[in-house]
């Protein structure tokens, strides 16, 4: 069995997205910790409250977990990112990373891989969060660390640095800290691009994702990620930076509702740039 069948029998048993032990427990015990209440979907979506970041992890953590998971899958099991990871250290970057929940579902995956491959290193993940939101950082920020204490695996915790400003404007930090700690090996943008499209004109994001080329290893990975509602700003997006959409549809269980084993079909969009300049 290849490796990407042996991460889906994992992860994905009988077709349908699970999230592993130590990570479901994560996902409860944050949300049983938090304050419960109406909010309105802005805040769900865009959270800026500990109410708000609660509804959001209850209706979309584990959906855009199993997105990035998706999305990755095929890239990151294949024999040039094995050997990328024999390296022994890995960096990521996270633009609009709300939650964590893609780069979380990310490092889930890199983890099944790194474990079933049969490199005997140990692979140090380095992660950089940017969100414009303080709060949704606090939450990447601990959620990641408490992934990497439940788990039991050749990855281990690298640094985790966090970067308050709104992107692009936070693009000459992030060119600083790929200067000093090495390029990205994965930059994920998953549903940022709404907020994008609406705040920033065409061609100041334009600049903005021809600058994440600079950002990006050669043998990296740019991906985004954006519902089914919004095919025309990914496919805006994917064009500046000169590659194509992909469309998806999975199955997953649904989290967090207790004792339920509702399973749901979800469709978006994918956009993955290998690489080099945009
Ligand atoms: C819908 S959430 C998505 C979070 C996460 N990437 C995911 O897939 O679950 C969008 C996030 O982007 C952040 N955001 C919005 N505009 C931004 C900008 N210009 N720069 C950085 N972050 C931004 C918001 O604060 C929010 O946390």
């Amino acid at each position: 069995m290849s490796i990407k069948e042996q991460v889906q029998d994992e992860l994905r048993p009988n077709g349908v997205w699970q999230l592993s032990e130590a990570m479901e427990g994560i996902l409860a015990k944050a949300i049983r910790r938090m304050p419960s209440g109406e909010v309105s979907t802005e805040e769900r979506r865009y959270p800026t409250t500990h109410k708000g970041m609660r509804a959001c992890l209850d209706s979309f953590f584990a959906r855009h977990f199993f997105q990035a998971q998706e999305v990755i899958l095929d890239h990151v099991s294949n024999d040039t990112f094995l050997s990328q990871m024999a390296n022994g250290q890995l960096r990521i970057l996270d633009i609009g990373s709300g939650s964590g929940a893609s780069a979380l579902g990310t490092i889930d995956i890199l983890r099944s891989v790194a474990d079933l491959s049969v490199t005997r290193k140990s692979i140090r993940i380095d992660c950089v969060f940017n969100d414009a939101c303080e709060l949704c950082l606090s939450y990447s920020r601990q959620l990641t660390k408490q992934y990497f204490e439940a788990i039991s695996s050749k990855i281990l915790r690298g640094r985790i640095i966090t970067v308050e400003k709104s992107f692009p404007a936070s693009q000459a930090q992030l060119g600083r800290i790929a200067r000093l700690t090495g390029s990205f090996d994965l930059i994920l943008m998953s549903y940022v691009l709404s907020p994008l499209f609406d705040n920033y004109k065409n061609q100041e994001l334009a600049g903005a994702f021809h600058g994440l080329g600079q950002l990006v290893n050669p043998n990296g990975l740019i991906v985004l990620i954006q519902d089914q509602f919004h095919k025309e700003q990914i496919r805006k997006a994917a064009d500046m930076l000169k590659t194509s959409v992909r469309r998806h549809k999975h199955k997953q269980q649904i989290y967090s509702k207790e004792n339920s084993n509702d399973i749901q079909d979800y469709c978006f969009f994918s956009a993955v740039k290998k690489g080099g300049r945009a």
